[in-house]
């Protein structure tokens, strides 16, 4: 596919539950750890009291309905990519879902490597949870991912990322700007 603004607005598009999903459990998150305080071989906690309950479902919840909305607009745009709008929904449903697992993978990854909960690892924070996510979401939208589309997500993410956590951190939801 030829890169153009066209392009780029659909793949943002595309992208967009699993943006919200990463970012609802840092406003909604919070409660019982999902790792249920558990600790691993190595002694270190297995996710962490980072990873809650609340914020994965909230997570889940919260990019669904992103597919949901998009499910009602998308059809009556020029940047529609499904016939059939429950697809929308069905597709942020595995976005979400990922996400949300790929960023609880990130986090048992970082505690394997002794990195404390909350502290920042550039690539697993940043870019776990779109891998996982693009994981999950592949059988739901192949003709998304050629080479150049997964290489501006990429990028995007790790752009989009650094800016929204350092307007969270202005904003007070997140102590640290990561
Ligand atoms: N959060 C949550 N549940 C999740 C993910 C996030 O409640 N499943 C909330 C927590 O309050 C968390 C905050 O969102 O502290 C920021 O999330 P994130 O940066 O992903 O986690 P960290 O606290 O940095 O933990 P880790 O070091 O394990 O990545
Ligand atoms: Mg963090």
């Amino acid at each position: 596919m030829e890169f153009s603004i066209d392009a780029a607005i659909t793949l943002i598009l595309f992208i967009l539950p699993a943006y919200f999903a990463n970012s609802a459990p840092v406003i909604f998150g919070g409660g019982e750890p999902l790792d249920f305080g558990k600790k691993f071989f190595d002694g270190r906690r297995l996710l962490g009291k980072g990873k809650t309950i609340r914020g994965f479902l909230a997570g889940v919840f919260a990019g669904t309905l992103i597919g949901l909305l998009e499910a009602f607009i998308l059809p009556y745009t020029p940047f529609g990519f499904f016939c059939n709008p429950s697809n929308y929904i069905v597709l942020a449903f595995f976005l979400s879902t990922g996400t949300m697992a790929g960023d609880s993978l990130g986090s048992f990854i970082k505690r394997r490597l002794a990195i404390p909960s909350g502290s920042p690892s550039l690539l697993l924070d940043q870019l776990a949870f779109l891998a996982i996510a693009l994981f999950f979401a592949y059988p739901r939208a192949q003709f998304f991912y050629s080479p150049l589309n997964l290489l501006f997500l990429f990028l995007l993410t790790y752009v989009m990322h650094i800016t929204f956590n350092v307007l969270a951190n202005k904003l007070g939801l997140k102590r640290v700007p990561w």
